[in-house]
């Protein structure tokens, strides 16, 4: 089964350009289209013969849970600006455990995670069984997840998110800018559909 990028509907951002939107979608669709010719080439490979394409099966497999992650991560990325900036409802249910656990200083300790050195994605995970939040870095776009935790907010670090507008030491510039043009009522959503 291949998938199909997806449409965004974005409004102009504050501090992130039309630009830099349009490149970096256009480097989302790039992970769908590489992700369905990985699965095609797989599907190939095994069935003509696994042996003698061990390797390249090896090497694919590999790279396609990164390309799998860049899809999956921008759809949550792209949709989190959809709809235009809307405040955290201090009082919503993801409010509430926010303050509980993180006592106001959330936004600062991902912009933090954010500003760690090299490509990745500063992510709010959810963990069902432990009912508590799991702020970390994904390396790239799939290592170093917590495993089976749904994600409740992704933030691209990746140098082409902000080098448009920022230049490559722009990236505290642009952590302001992405929490500016958040709308946490799809932050919310995903949060309540999960507790
Ligand atoms: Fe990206």
């Amino acid at each position: 089964m291949t998938y199909e990028a997806k449409k965004f509907d974005l409004p102009s951002l504050d501090g992130i350009s039309d630009e830099s939107v349009k490149q970096h979608i256009g480097l989302y669709e790039g992970y769908v289209k590489n992700f369905n010719a990985i699965s095609t080439k797989l599907v190939e490979y095994a069935k003509e013969d696994t042996e003698k394409h061990a390797i390249a099966l090896g090497e694919l497999i590999r790279r396609r849970s990164f390309e799998f992650g860049g899809m999956r991560l921008h759809e949550l990325y792209f949709a989190q600006f959809e709809g235009g900036t809307k405040a955290l409802d201090e009082k919503s249910k993801l409010g509430e455990q926010l303050k509980k656990e993180y006592m106001g200083y959330f936004q600062e300790y991902l912009k933090a995670i954010g500003n760690m050195r090299g490509p990745g994605w500063a992510i709010l995970y959810y963990d069902p069984v432990g009912k508590q939040f799991l702020a970390g870095f994904t390396g790239e776009q799939h290592q170093g997840h917590f495993v089976t935790l749904p994600i409740i907010l992704a933030l691209d670090v990746w140098e082409h998110a902000f080098i448009l507008d920022y230049g490559a030491q722009g990236k505290g510039k642009y952590l302001d800018a992405f929490f500016k043009n958040l709308n946490w009522d799809v932050i919310e959503k995903r949060f309540e559909q999960l507790t």
